[in-house]
């Protein structure tokens, strides 16, 4: 199952509707680049990585869509779209990185509009398989780190709902799994979204992996009673001194594991670091409405008063001095981490 995909039937994209999602299975197909605009910033599709993949296709949208005959005004409408889906999300880099891939095909080749068309579905589709190749490339390495009878807290979620097909720390845990290690996860709920109860769970039950869900405030408890081995999340960001901006609450669970010293690992594709960013609070951290947090609902009653005001900053900043390892498709890197990102991606490069 593809939660990205290019429908080449009839030229639209389909994602997986995440809003259903675990009550119902279903997909959402569009024509319109503004509507994936608008997909990502509601989270009818989440996740860094899927996000990215979606706006490289809402590209390829944005160019079926363009009426210019010459390469001027094409590039325009494209600039203009590029803008739209880069601004959708601001904390998870994929998002522009990906945009400014598809950028770089209009510019590496000056040629027809109709040749670009074709170019930039080239480079949508190329990028998706890319992720579902670094991702288990990634979930490889991770696996290494995983030993049979192992408990491991999950936060958010970051499995092939959050990518294209295989998923990043929910990848590992995947891989582990088949490698036929037994692996219990504990899955953070993951307030105020959930992503953890409705995303995470559901998939564990697809792969048949061990689970249970505990409250996002319960974790302390289990690392510090000595019942969880590795901690493991993804990242929207990492800046270029290994700080990881992740889903709210990743920083608490870091502190937690950190002072009853289980290993942090997070699992990221190099496109989710920015060398761009020295430290993590360089990097953007979204404000979502405060409804979030307060139109949820316990036996059909509002949990907060009428008139309640809620904040809701989306992502929070783990100092890198709390995490133990960094997961990538270019391997496992090690503190210092300033020094040895440089390096797995210098060294991808080649
Ligand atoms: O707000 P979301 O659901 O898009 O946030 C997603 C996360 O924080 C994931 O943990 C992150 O993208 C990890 S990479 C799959």
């Amino acid at each position: 199952m593809r939660t990205v995909e290019w429908d080449y039937t009839n030229h639209k994209l389909r994602l997986i509707d995440q809003h259903a999602l675990p009550g119902e299975f279903s997909y959402l197909s569009f024509g319109d680049y503004r509507e994936v605009a608008r997909a990502i910033r509601n989270m009818v599709v989440r996740g860094a990585p899927a996000i990215g993949v979606t706006a490289a296709f809402g590209m390829a949208l944005a160019a079926r869509q363009s009426r210019a005959r010459d390469t001027a005004s094409f590039l325009q409408d494209m600039n203009r779209a590029a803008e739209e889906l880069r601004n959708a999300r601001p904390t998870a880099v994929n998002l522009s990185w990906a945009v400014e891939r598809m950028l770089g095909v209009i510019s590496r080749q000056p040629a027809t509009p109709e040749s670009l068309r074709a170019a930039l579905l080239d480079a949508a589709q190329q990028l998706a398989d890319e992720d579902v190749r670094t991702n288990q490339e990634m979930a490889l390495f991770g696996a290494s780190l995983i030993e049979s009878g192992d408990t491991v807290i999950h936060h958010c979620n970051t499995g092939s709902l959050a990518a294209v097909e295989w998923g990043t720390a929910l990848g590992v845990i995947r891989m582990a799994h088949q490698q036929g290690k037994a692996i219990h996860v504990l899955v953070d709920e993951t307030r105020p979204r959930l992503q953890g109860s409705r995303l995470t769970a559901w998939e564990l039950e697809q792969y048949g992996i061990d689970y249970a869900i505990i409250t996002d405030n319960a974790a302390g408890y289990f690392l510090q009673s000595r019942q969880v081995h590795k901690v493991l999340f993804g990242a929207d960001r990492v800046a270029a001194n290994g700080d990881v901006v992740n889903k709210i609450g990743t920083y608490m669970l870091a502190l937690a594991a950190h002072a009853n010293h289980v290993p942090v690992y997070p699992v990221v594709p190099l496109s989710t670091i920015d060398l761009g960013t020295q430290n993590g609070e360089d990097i953007p951290i979204e404000q979502r409405s405060p409804d979030e947090v307060l139109d949820l609902m316990v036996n059909g009653m509002p949990v907060a008063p009428a008139d309640a005001r809620a904040r809701n900053p989306a992502f929070d900043i783990t100092p890198h001095r709390l995490v133990s390892a960094i997961v990538t498709e270019a391997g496992i890197i090690y503190p210092p981490f300033k020094r040895n990102i440089r390096r797995a991606i210098e060294h991808n490069l080649k």
